[in-house]
């Protein structure tokens, strides 16, 4: 109502003064011929006054010569004086003139203005339409929705200790599964599924003359320390870790095999069942044997002389008839480092073929009492095992293929060099690992594909060595070739898709196998190397990564929701008692549209998928994008709901174009549209003492549609000056302390950013109005995408032809957008900080340049997607951006640096071009000018 009356009034006001100037007009043209006219006559009356008046016509010849001189005189004075007078008069009606015309101007410009003004409170009066009418909306679906939002049950955890039940016999173990051996009830799904750790110190249960390394011991606390599942409290876990090994004999020298020399097993019975919360059947107990050893002999592994009760086991080494799956777990042995960053472990990933196109380097291992030294070239012969003819075909059929006639290159060692230093051995008759660490990796790393044999006894479904070694071959991005594959089964392959990493053949097609190897393209080689490593650096990398992901698989087995990724808490620069001054701007005259709706900031919703992630999306949580360490609030590849579904019953939050008869200009910008809910966006500006361009930048988003808050990260060690008058642009402007000065801190995960969308920008960035929005409405299609606006690429050094540079000239392909004006989900600030190597955000401390560059590398390594630039880049301006810093020499020489250190800490260079730009619809569309079209300039 108020607005339909401001309308009026200004109508009503125009409508006056136009009158006004109307009539002036009108006096004007009127008046002024007539005062000339009385002017003119009152002259001419006056001087035959003086000709005609005070003498008649016959005294004309006498006076004239009485007067001829004095009263010539006075005459021609008179006459002169008349003449001044009029000129003067003249000249005042010319001063005149000009006035009136001058004021008719500034009338005219008056009107101009007023137009003009009137086409703003009509932008304006429209645009609060539009946000009343979306209000209202909100309000409908808030009211319909008679259901209220979903809210959590109280966190649920037991508080009582395992209860004591009677063990269950020793051959009723081999039938445990989940539902007959876990006790579920200690785990109720929001009880963020608690971890306790028995003290390996306080509760040994090893038997006597055993002991549990006392690295692993030291490590596996501090690194469980990390791991947010785990808890003090043995009343409300929902599972309890024994560490029983790796178990070494007191007396032992690590290189020593001892498997077969012991009277007494490692483990002892009666210990496990001494442990304060064992239950009597050691419900929801996880045995954990990190061994980088095996123990394993033909006849059992460490828990194979031991009552185990309901206890879940997890090693490496299984056979077939002890494995019960879906209980057991096979990990990979803990052969990495504690934690930390692993990528320098890691052999470059490209080129995709390395010299040798397949290697193998072992040798096979008998028991010590088998061991003849005198008959090493023919060792086949004193193994009993029927498999003994099927292994000598295959060494004889590689020894034929690497004298074939082929090109493939190839390594195949079958015997030790006899100075070799094994540190992975086998109790078992199996294949020994050759040379030291460091010259098997230098093989690896040459090695296209590494041939993995499978355990000889075909009873054994994994063993230490054989994880051992696909550890080994991931590590330096050899793709494991398993013969006999089809036996044996990977660690945590519940979770992992391990086809994806490595090669799975039977025994039987070893002659089929170089066909195979020769038929993948480069294309899926390098896809199965790089999926390798993600497994490597994510699962099985270091003891951390080990233990972090054994919690992970028994959580993820109970659809138990992960923990919260961590968020940085958002301190303010201001202290409590400071309120900034805030002072009012005046709208931006650029502001020639209505964009969309002003509405109160609203979040985006968050975590919505708790239970359902790891069901629909689990194999991409695990094996592509996720993270299954941590719950995350929102995804960038949430999907989208159906176009139909919107209009039949779960339209709640979508905002269609037309109410979903589409539309230009006006329906368009009265609605979002799209295939996701409403939302809004964040504008994140990373500032480092520059007050007032920052203050000038923010003033330019009031009245910005679907903005959520502006976010300010304060760089700068000194506070902002109390004096500082900060605008209100009528959305929340929250500015926050930053620990020190670094460009990472472009990129915090804060706790107050809530919205999906986050628009990062420099803080002299000048973006308009409409191409923000337009970038906006783009990113919602692309949401995995960095999306914006400038765009820059990587070139190949043509100089050196090994390295890539840095560049920023004109280029119709590009592969970079600058985050300095571009919008990026949320997610990947996480990732940043979470999943990005520390020695990269190092790198870009060190150079105070590059994390723009950085956070492309993250996206694109990702998605395996490029960025998507908008608009043409006349509309852009940004004088700070570092186009503008080309001069710079030393700016340009550290992104070349960067670039190439950054593609060898990834071990490729994941950035992808594009030719493609995104402008909106009509765009550039003739269009009947009585049609809209979506954008007026864009
Ligand atoms: C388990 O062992 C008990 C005695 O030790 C025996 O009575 C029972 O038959 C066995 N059960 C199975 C399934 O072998
Ligand atoms: C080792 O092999 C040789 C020749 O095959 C044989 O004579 C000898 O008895 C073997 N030694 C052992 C300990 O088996
Ligand atoms: C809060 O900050 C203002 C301005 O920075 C300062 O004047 C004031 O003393 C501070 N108050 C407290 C309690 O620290
Ligand atoms: C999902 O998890 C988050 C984080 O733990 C929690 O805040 C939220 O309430 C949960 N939502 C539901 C519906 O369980
Ligand atoms: C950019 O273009 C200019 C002129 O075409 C050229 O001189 C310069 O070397 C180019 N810079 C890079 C980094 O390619």
């Amino acid at each position: 109502m108020n607005q339909e009356t401001s309308r009026d009034y200004c109508s009503w006001l125009i409508h006056v003064k136009l009158s006004r100037i109307v009539a002036m007009v009108l006096a004007i043209l009127i008046f002024t011929p007539l005062i000339t006219h009385f002017y003119l006559s009152k002259v001419e009356r006056s001087s035959y006054l003086i000709e005609h008046g005070a003498h008649s016509h016959q005294d004309l010849n006498e006076d004239f010569y009485m007067f001829k001189e004095s009263d010539l005189k006075v005459g021609v004075e008179e006459l002169l004086r008349i003449r001044g007078s009029v000129l003067s008069e003249l000249r005042d009606i010319e001063k005149k003139r000009q006035q009136y015309k001058q004021e008719i101007q500034s009338y005219a410009k008056n009107i101009e203005e007023l137009k003009l003004e009137l086409s703003h409170q009509q932008t304006s009066l429209n645009r609060l339409k539009i946000s009343v009418e979306q209000a209202q909306v909100a309000q409908h679906e808030a009211l319909q929705q008679n259901t209220p939002d979903l809210a959590l049950p109280k966190k649920l955890t037991v508080d009582t200790l395992p209860s004591i039940l009677p063990p269950i016999p020793r051959n009723a173990s081999i039938h445990c599964r989940m539902y007959n051996c876990f006790d579920h009830s200690r785990c109720s799904l929001t009880s963020g599924f608690p971890v306790y750790l028995y003290d390996p110190d306080q509760f040994p249960v090893m038997n006597d003359g055993w002991d549990v390394d006392g690295f692993l011991k030291t490590t596996l606390k501090q690194t469980l320390g990390y791991n947010p599942h785990l808890t003090n409290n043995p009343k409300e876990a929902c599972i309890y870790l024994v560490l029983v090994g790796e178990a070494l004999k007191d007396t032992d020298d690590v290189s020593e095999n001892v498997g077969n020399h012991l009277n007494l097993p490692p483990l002892d019975s009666e210990a496990l069942k001494r442990l304060p919360f064992w239950g009597g059947d050691g419900r929801n107990h996880i045995l954990l044997n990190l061994a980088r050893r095996d123990l394993t002999t033909t006849s059992g592994d460490i828990f194979s002389k031991t009552d185990t009760g309901r206890a879940i086991l997890v090693q490496s080494t299984f056979r077939s008839d002890f494995f019960r799956p879906g209980f057991d777990l096979i990990i990979s042995p803990v052969l990495g480092p504690p934690g930390g960053d692993v990528w320098q472990e890691c052999a470059p990933m490209v080129p995709v073929r390395r010299k040798y196109l397949l290697t193998f380097q072992g040798e096979m291992k008998m028991l010590k009492s088998e061991r003849n030294a005198s008959s090493r070239t023919d060792h086949f012969d004193d193994i009993e095992d029927s498999d003994a003819d099927v292994d000598k075909f295959v060494i004889d059929h590689l020894g034929s293929l690497s004298e074939s006639e082929t090109s493939d290159k190839f390594i195949f060692e079958f015997v030790c060099n006899p100075a070799s230093d094994n540190n992975i051995n086998s109790g078992s008759q199996d294949w020994a690992l050759c040379g030291t660490d460091t010259s098997r990796r230098s093989v690896l790393k040459m090695s296209t594909f590494v041939l993995i044999f499978a355990p000889r006894h075909v009873e054994l479904v994994s063993t230490t060595l054989l994880q051992a070694r696909v550890y080994e071959a991931l590590r330096s991005g050899a793709i494991p070739v398993i013969l006999g594959g089809d036996q044996t089964r990977l660690a945590y392959d519940e979770v992992i898709q391990w086809r994806r990493a490595a090669i799975f053949v039977p025994r039987a097609r070893i002659t089929e196998l170089h066909f195979l190897l020769r038929a993948l393209p480069d294309e899926d080689v390098l896809l199965m190397r790089r999926q390798g490593r993600l497994v490597w650096e994510r699962y099985l990398a270091s003891v951390q990564s080990t233990l972090d992901t054994i919690v992970a698989v028994l959580r993820d087995r109970l659809n138990i929701p992960a923990l919260p990724a961590d968020n940085f808490k958002a301190m303010s620069v201001f202290n409590e008692t400071f309120q900034p001054i805030q002072v009012p701007v005046a709208s931006d005259a650029e502001q020639e549209e209505s964009l969309g709706p002003l509405e109160p900031p609203f979040d985006s919703p968050a975590y919505r998928r708790n239970y359902s992630l790891s069901l629909v999306h689990g194999h991409a949580v695990w094996n592509e994008w996720g993270d299954p360490f941590r719950l995350y609030p929102h995804l960038p590849f949430d999907a989208a709901l159906s176009a139909d579904a919107k209009f039949l019953g779960s339209g709640r939050g979508f905002r269609p174009i037309g109410q979903g008869q589409g539309g230009a200009g006006k329906e368009f910008s009265e609605a979002l549209g799209g295939n996701y809910a409403r939302e809004q966006f964040t504008v994140l500006v990373l500032t480092y003492e520059r007050e007032q361009v920052l203050l000038d930048s923010i003033a330019r988003l009031r009245g910005l549609p679907y903005l959520n808050s502006v976010v300010v990260v304060w760089n700068s060690p000194r506070p902002p000056s109390p004096e500082l008058r900060w605008p209100d642009i009528g959305a929340p402007v929250r500015v926050v302390k930053a620990a020190r000065n670094s460009l990472n801190n472009r990129f915090l995960p804060l706790d107050c950013l809530r919205t999906e969308a986050i628009l990062s920008v420099d803080d002299d960035a000048h973006l308009r109005h409409d191409e923000i929005l337009f970038g906006f409405r783009v990113w919602r299609e692309h949401r995995d995408k960095i999306v914006g606006f400038p765009g820059r690429y990587h070139a190949w050094d043509l100089n050196t032809k090994n390295s890539w540079l840095y560049n920023s000239n004109y280029s119709c392909e590009l592969s970079m957008v600058l985050t300095g004006a571009a919008f990026v989900h949320r997610h990947y600030l996480h990732l940043y900080w979470k999943w990005l190597p520390q020695a990269i955000r190092d790198k870009v401390d060190e150079y105070m340049n590059c994390e723009d560059i950085a956070m492309n590398f993250l996206v694109s390594h990702f998605t395996r997607k490029p960025p998507v630039k908008v608009t043409s880049r006349w509309t852009f301006r940004c004088p700070g951006c570092p186009q503008s810093l080309s001069e710079d020499d030393t700016h340009f020489q550290e992104r070349h640096k960067c670039i190439n250190f950054f593609t060898q800490v990834f071990g490729y260079l994941p950035l992808l071009n594009t030719q493609y730009r995104a402008d909106s619809i009509l765009f550039k569309t003739r269009i009947p000018h009585d049609k809209q079209k979506c954008f007026k300039f864009i």
